[in-house]
């Protein structure tokens, strides 16, 4: 089959769609689900825009096949806030100034969460370590390890 079936949970919503096999986390993401706050920068693991979390690991969404997903619970920035309630490190994002263009700010942000929940927050030189594979061309980094250092507290 060129196509498959794939269930699996968007922002505690379950999701089920078909797909050409090929599809990418990413385009299920943004052209299937019309969730398109993961962005795609270079399509090819190298900027970490397209980071997203499926069951709670960090990825790249542009690498990940969409149907291997079967059962998945993914997380995108779409999904953090709680209601009107950011969650901190969006907050913290703000508060920081960090960013400039936003567009790898997604993906920083998700990383950023897998980050502290993974606890690679001892130190800055740990957070600039994890986010290593988001590239902010902005240049923003200092504040960005800022925002997540506040946020891990
Ligand atoms: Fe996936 Fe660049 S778009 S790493």
């Amino acid at each position: 089959a060129r196509s498959s079936r794939v269930s699996l949970t968007v922002n505690g919503t379950r999701r089920t769609v078909t797909v050409d096999n090929r599809t990418s986390l990413l385009d299920l993401l943004r052209e299937h689900l019309d969730l398109t706050g993961s962005k795609k920068g270079c399509n090819a693991g190298a900027c970490g825009a397209c980071t997203v979390l499926v069951d709670g690991q960090r990825v790249n969404s542009c690498l990940t096949l969409a149907v291997r997903l079967e059962g998945a619970e993914v997380t995108t920035i779409e999904g953090l806030a709680k209601g009107d309630e950011l969650h901190p490190l969006q907050q913290a994002f703000i508060d920081e100034d960090a960013y400039q263009c936003g567009y790898c700010t997604p993906g920083q942000i998700l990383s950023g969460v897998g980050c502290i929940q993974e606890g690679h927050t001892g130190s800055p030189e740990e957070i600039r370590e994890w986010m290593s594979g988001n590239i902010c061309r902005c240049g923003c980094y200092v504040k960005i390890v800022c925002a997540v250092e506040q946020t891990a507290g």
